[in-house]
């Protein structure tokens, strides 16, 4: 079978790592950004952000010739292609609705091209938008200025994407499953066929559907994911009151049971990144619209808010008033393996360690550069962990970095003011640190 020629629109997470997982399996890819920096870059084969074996599968893309990065061309990539995936960014609006207007703008720019396209196109949207959006704003851009007719003239599928940061690759060729949302059968059957070729036999179960229900399974996915990481959290804070009680064994037991599942259940600081915060508020604000109000998924937001302000809580009650208190921070990213900053725990919690007049010292092993931007010089950055616990009175681990794991009681002892860890993700044995120095963890109870 001839394979599909592909153009993507934006270079994001999803773009990018679609991009080059197509390219990487012999298929033609045209990306297109408006961003002429990252364009450089990534014809260069340099990932613009941090994902492991990106680089390499990149820099192999761009060498055999599979993958072009055109700025400001989506005429162009839409001309020499047949099928357009379409993820440009649904950023958040003030009041936590999403913004539209890459989506738009985009999508009259794909209308332009088509319209000058003898033969048939295959729109997909791949970016998180709230349901009703591929059907009652997409569709009728591409018809407005196309001049032709959705169905006949060019194909609408929406299907989202589920592949976290810090495993795109993994995700992207193990997804649990595909949705295609679509707009008539004939789209869908070509989308279908796209995704068989790429994952030849075994490939996962792909569900079809409708536009919006494909658009509500991406939102209804990722809030019951925040919904568990909140759940495990409010469990946490009561172990905390209970002697004796430790969440981490808790969630283990919860976790054996099959109809519970073990994953996304690590207590901690709450979810960051760029997905979860702002579509569990995409999707509270749109149902709001709808004359909805999802009560459960408000207090998801409300526990998450607060979660990551309990270390600040845990170091006022050891420490008493922090004014001029010196607080080591390990880790800075969102989460691990990744160097994103986006709405990440540790922004918060050094916000509020600052307003109390403490001094802050924070460690991250490639999340520095990014966290320079939000945070400038507001706080210290140590080029070590070692280095950024030296005299420190309190330290607090705020993202579970693998190279954070083997720290030992006895460095923290030999290197910091006063020996007092605090374990905002639960990596450390209590046992063998609460024999030897002050240790206090989410979710242990006294
Ligand atoms: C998420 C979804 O998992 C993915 O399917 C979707 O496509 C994009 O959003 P991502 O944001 O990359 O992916 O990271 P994820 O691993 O899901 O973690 C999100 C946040 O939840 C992180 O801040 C992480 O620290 C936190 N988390 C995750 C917990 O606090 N506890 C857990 O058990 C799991």
């Amino acid at each position: 079978m001839k394979k599909t020629k592909i153009s993507v629109l934006g270079i994001g997470y999803v773009g990018l790592c679609t991009a080059v997982g197509f390219a990487s399996r012999g298929y033609n890819v045209v990306a297109s950004t408006h961003d002429s920096e990252k364009a450089t870059k990534i014809n260069n084969g340099t990932p613009p952000f941090y994902e492991p074996n990106l680089e390499a599968l990149l820099e192999q893309s761009i060498r055999d010739g599979n993958l072009t990065c055109l700025v400001n061309q989506t005429k162009e990539a839409v001309l020499t292609t047949d099928l357009t995936f379409n993820a440009v960014g649904t950023p958040s609006k003030s009041d936590g609705s999403i913004d539209l207007q890459f989506i738009e703008k985009s999508s009259q720019e794909v209308g332009l091209a088509l319209c000058k396209k003898n033969s048939y196109h295959l729109v997909v949207v791949k970016s998180t938008v709230v349901p009703g959006t591929t059907q009652n704003v997409v569709k009728p851009i591409l018809e407005q200025e196309s001049g032709k007719k959705c169905g006949s003239d060019f194909g609408l599928c929406m299907s989202p994407e589920f592949l976290r940061q810090g495993s795109a690759f993994q995700d992207t060729i193990h997804t649990d499953r595909i949705v295609i949302g679509e707009y008539d059968q004939k789209s869908g059957d070509i989308l279908d066929r796209t995704y068989r070729d790429f994952y030849t036999n075994d490939g996962p179960p792909i569900i079809r559907t409708n536009l919006s229900t494909a658009e509500l399974i991406k939102y209804a996915s990722n809030s019951f994911l925040a919904t568990k990481i909140s759940y495990v959290n409010m469990i946490a804070n009561l172990c905390e009151k209970i002697p004796g009680a430790d969440v981490k064994i808790v969630a283990a037991a919860m976790g054996l049971d099959k109809r519970i599942g073990s994953l996304f259940l690590n207590a901690g600081l709450g979810y960051g990144g760029s997905c979860f915060p702002k579509d569990v508020k995409a999707l509270i604000a749109h149902s709001r619209k709808l004359g909805y109000n999802l009560e459960l998924l408000e207090s998801v937001e409300s526990v998450n808010k607060n979660q990551p302000l309990k270390v600040v809580e845990f170091c006022e009650e050891i420490l008493g008033n922090l004014k001029g208190k010196r607080i080591a921070i390990l880790g800075l990213a969102f989460k691990p393996k990744t160097d994103d900053m986006r709405e990440a725990r540790s922004i918060p919690i050094i916000k509020s360690l600052i307003e109390k007049g403490a001094t802050v010292v924070a460690y991250d092993p490639i999340a520095i550069s990014r966290a320079k931007d939000i945070l400038k010089n507001k706080i210290k950055y140590a080029p070590s962990a070692i280095e950024c616990i030296k005299n420190a009175d309190c330290c607090v681990l705020v993202t579970e970095w693998n190279e954070f794991k083997n720290l030992t009681p006895s460095q923290f002892i030999k290197n910091m003011k006063k020996p007092i860890l605090i374990d905002g993700r639960r990596i450390f044995s209590s046992k063998a640190f609460s024999q030897k120095m002050k240790f206090k963890a989410i979710g242990l109870g006294k």
